[in-house]
């Protein structure tokens, strides 16, 4: 039981490191992607094949969850791990988030976020005592604060307010939380584009002396360049001894320059749903496996890839199940797209823990093109 982090190696020339952080469910070596199964399920993969792509923990949400199938339903299963099949660690997001992305309706107070349920048109109120309490029952490894992420763009005002307010949630958070020997308990750094909203926030919040920390509130729409600024001056903040998780980030760009400010956990959507639309990550660009151009190419994918669509089939075949709007088609693609995000992270920890971060790393920057 416990967690624990430990730092295995880092960079002498930027603030990237290599570790291994220990939850109840297994360890997670970091750097890592973690891909996200918003409804206890990586959409169209089986854990067997999630694991086999080198994910070591997973995502799931609070908010979908809550709405569907319902968090009794899944604590009566015996948690999330047992319900889903996935004996690895979990990390569920908190549902503030997703509340203020998809639904409508919602309307936001110092108590919480109330909106109207997208399944049956109910009223329901989260709080961060809601949340928590939800969380304890689906039972992650990694549980998030309840947090409020300001939209891109807002007022300095709006971003201190909501910055402030997701440090008296975090409190609440704190208080209402159950588990804390079996269920990390991470805080989230907002503060929009500011850096030095960023930096006081990160102080205020390390006081809290948690078991890890997120940087939120970023990949919301400003450019990738803010992206960067931002996680450059939090990173360096938080506690060298915790796990750092950058939210909603999952583009080769974007989690090099992040790994190399220090940040060790990273989460996107985008590798599912590129496949689910026929696009596959292939050396560094977007291919769209609809195109005529793969109608008669019996290459692999790609021929360095170890996964299992790399291994059996051919461009061609892709191209074919893609039009014919095969299941199958999108399935690997999702896979493949899995894959080839966690290796990527997986390549910067072997460098990491081979002291050639830096040189790599400079290469990386000239050669990914997302
Ligand atoms: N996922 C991506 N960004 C965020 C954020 O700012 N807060 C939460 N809770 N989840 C996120
Ligand atoms: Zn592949």
């Amino acid at each position: 039981m416990g967690f624990s982090f430990q730092l295995k190696a880092t960079c002498p020339t930027t603030q990237a490191r290599a570790g291994v952080f220990h939850t109840p469910h297994g360890v997670v070596e970091t750097p890592r992607f973690m891909p996200v199964g918003t409804a206890a399920t990586i959409k169209g993969l089986m854990p067997v094949q999630v694991a086999e792509t080198g994910a070591q923990m997973i995502l799931a949400n609070t908010y979908h969850l809550h709405i569907q199938p319902g968090e009794k339903v899944v604590e009566a299963a015996g948690g999330l791990h047992q319900f889903m099949a996935w004996r690895s660690p979990i990390l569920t997001d908190s549902g503030g988030f997703q509340v203020f992305s998809l639904s409508e309706l919602r309307k936001i107070s110092e108590q919480g976020v109330t909106f109207r349920s997208p399944r049956d048109g109910r009223l329901i109120e989260l709080t961060p005592e809601r949340s928590i309490a939800i969380q304890n029952a689906l039972g992650a490894d990694v549980i998030m604060a309840f947090d409020e992420c300001p939209p891109y763009p807002a007022e300095r005002g709006e971003v201190i307010a909501a910055t402030e307010r997701t440090t008296r949630w975090l409190e609440r958070c704190i208080q209402a939380h159950q588990r804390p020997q079996d269920q990390a308990l991470f805080g989230i750094v907002q503060g929009g584009v500011f850096p030095d909203l960023r930096i006081e926030a990160a102080k205020t919040l390390i006081q809290f002396d948690l078991p890890g920390y997120a940087i939120g509130g970023v990949s919301v729409g400003e450019p990738p360049e803010l992206i960067h600024e931002i996680v450059r001056a939090t990173a360096p903040i938080l506690p060298p001894d915790k796990p750092r998780y950058l939210m909603g980030v999952g583009t080769y760009r974007e989690m090099a320059i992040a790994v190399a400010a220090g940040v060790d956990l990273f989460d996107c959507v985008i590798p599912t749903r590129l496949g689910r639309h026929g696009t596959a990550y292939v050396k560094g660009e977007r291919w769209n496996l609809k195109n005529a151009q793969y109608r008669e190419d019996f290459r692999p994918l790609d021929e360095t890839c170890p996964c299992y669509c790399c291994q059996n089939f051919s461009r061609a075949y892709l191209n074919h199940l893609i039009k014919a709007r095969e299941m199958l088609g999108f399935i690997l693609l999702s896979l493949h797209n899995v894959t080839e995000l966690v290796r990527f992270t997986q390549r910067m920890r072997e460098s990491l823990l081979q002291g050639t971060f830096s040189t790599d790393f400079a290469q990386w920057l000239e050669a990914e093109k997302i």
